[in-house]
């Protein structure tokens, strides 16, 4: 499994490079394809609203208002129906890309299993609302897609009498079966969302919102695609006839071909052990789960920055329980902690400054103490050249520990949102380092979600704790980069060394 994972993740590294290139790391589609997933949701829900006060749902007229949509009023209906095609088949393409992802990127096993669990009926009713929006049109390839679904779904014992009769011949088929389609298509959507949105409750301030250029790039293009190739129909569904020829949509339909190669009830039984074995992947193997965050209330205050921080929904403030002048407390729900550490690095009493004996904060991890990154700080740091010596704070998913050497200690957290800004004051006003690099997950793609935006806010003075005003910014830098790229962040270590070399010598 690791192998499959690593590879996979070097395939991703490598065109999300080029992408990188053409769209800049903020705009990476790469790094919004869950929120790229919601837009297009959003666009074929309202194209299919519009198309709906056009769509005649009886199964004689179904075709003809299609038809009149796609003709008739191809500059509004018929784009509209484009749309609708164009987002839905997108939505395949974002998704898939983002399970694959998100495997690759291992973020599915532990805590994380929820978000996968509830994706793979979502995966399911993907193609259940593409496969019943295809029925409707009734055309030659909806008549290919009905008589080939009922046959397979006869393969189950569920029917009395077999479903796939309806299709028989022209005078067989009733509007009572299209009409069930024409609800499938309205309720199946409805649900999507409804799972959609379980799906990001354990997620806080989840992204379900690429940004705007993105958004707009892609919209424009699917509007170009339905202007060049608007989506057409195959012809009037005619059941007395076997269709000889339809093209199917690989998005959506690219199973059926091999309902004519495998048994229908062989194939069901290959679909029920590939969902299930889907779904086991968060433990396959199982992780070691970390120790979650632990709560010491006589040195928490009540203000609730862990609460705002935690990415995961882990935390809850309840009414003070001991008794002390303050409003509120942190209680850590164990199970939603992914031991990110991100609380820790947001509590005001996580200083090194000012205490002499141990430091022990409002919040932190057990086994990843602040008292325990401060002598890491302390630690002598020797430079046989003579060169700025520096520490390198990195979160466990950059492989970062390659750059430590002579000068240059790496200091690895679980999160860079684990590192309260006073250590970085810490580590230079006391001489510790001559400069402070700070090694994260990519920008817009960090592995526990929030970190490295915390962290760049929490510098930039925009979110507490602040950075303190005295920090000579000229010693500090980031290094945001994916995890892979190890010479990029070699480089960066390089050329920050050299323009301290320039700051150290003034
Ligand atoms: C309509 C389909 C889907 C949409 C719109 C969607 C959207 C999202 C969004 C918005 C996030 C949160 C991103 C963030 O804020 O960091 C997310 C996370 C995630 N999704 Fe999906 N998703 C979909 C389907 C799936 C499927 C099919 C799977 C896998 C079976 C999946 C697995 C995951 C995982 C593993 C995470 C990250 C969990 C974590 O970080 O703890 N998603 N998804
Ligand atoms: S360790 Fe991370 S997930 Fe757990 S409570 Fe702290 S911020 Fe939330
Ligand atoms: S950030 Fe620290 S002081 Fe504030 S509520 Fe959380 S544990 Fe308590």
């Amino acid at each position: 499994m690791g192998l499959v994972k690593q590879t996979l993740s070097g395939v991703f590294g490598k065109a999300e490079r080029v992408f990188e290139y053409a769209f800049g790391q903020r705009n990476n589609p790469f790094t919004w394809l869950g929120a790229l997933g919601w837009y297009f949701y959003w666009i074929t829900a309202a194209t299919g609203i519009y198309l709906y006060i056009f769509f005649d749902t009886g199964i004689v007229e179904a075709f003809a208002s299609v038809e009149y949509m796609t003709n008739d009023q191809w500059y509004a209906a018929g784009i509209m129906r484009s749309l609708h095609r164009y987002a839905s088949d997108a939505l395949v393409v974002v998704v898939i890309l983002h399970l694959l992802r998100e495997f690759a990127m291992d973020r599915l096993r532990g805590k994380h299993f929820f978000a996968w669990l509830t994706g793979v009926p979502l995966l399911a009713f993907i193609y259940i609302c593409g496969i019943s929006g295809y029925w409707l049109v009734w055309d030659k390839l909806a008549q290919y897609i009905a008589v080939a679904t009922t046959e397979w779904l006869d393969t189950l014992p569920f029917f009395a009498e077999p479903i796939a009769n309806n299709f028989l011949n022209s005078t067989t088929l009733g509007g009572r079966f299209f009409t069930l389609m024409v609800l499938i298509h309205i309720f199946a959507p409805l649900f999507m969302l409804l799972l959609m949105w379980v799906h990001v409750q354990r997620h806080s301030g989840a992204r379900v919102n690429p940004p705007r250029s993105l958004a707009i790039g892609t919209l424009a293009v699917m509007t170009a695609l339905s202007l060049v190739y608007p989506a057409v129909s195959q012809g009037p569904a005619d059941l007395d006839t076997v269709p000889a020829v339809v093209s199917l949509d690989w998005f959506y339909l690219a199973g059926y071909p091999l309902l004519d190669v495998i048994p229908g009830g062989q194939l069901w039984l290959y679909v029920v052990i590939g969902f299930v074995s889907f779904a086991l992947l968060p433990w396959l193997p199982p992780e070691k789960t970390a120790p979650v965050a632990r709560v010491s209330l006589p040195n928490c205050n009540g203000c609730s920055r862990c609460f705002d921080d935690c990415p995961f929904s882990a935390l809850t403030m309840v009414p003070r329980s001991d008794g002390r002048p303050y409003e509120a407390e942190p209680i850590v729900n164990a199970d939603n902690c992914t031991s990110c550490g991100i609380c820790a690095g947001s509590c005001p009493t996580s200083t090194p400054f000012r205490r002499a004996g141990p430091i022990e904060p409002g919040i932190e991890l057990p086994d990843r103490t602040i008292g325990a990154l401060r002598e890491q700080v302390m630690a002598p740091l020797p430079c046989a050249d003579g060169k700025p010596r520096v520490i390198v704070f990195a979160c466990d998913h950059s492989n970062a520990e390659l750059l430590d050497g002579d000068g240059v200690r790496v200091i690895k957290l679980p999160c860079l949102g684990m590192l309260p800004p006073s250590f970085i004051d810490y580590s230079l006003s006391r001489r510790f380092a001559d400069g402070v690099l700070l090694a994260g997950c990519a920008e817009n793609d960090c592995y526990h979600r929030l970190g490295n935006e915390w962290t760049m806010r929490r510098l930039a003075r925009e979110r507490d704790p602040h950075l303190r005003q005295r920090v000579p910014m000229d010693r500090v830098r980031l290094a945001f980069l994916p995890a892979g790229a190890h010479r990029r962040r070699a480089k960066a270590l390089d050329e920050f060394r050299s323009a301290l070399g320039e700051v150290v010598d003034e």
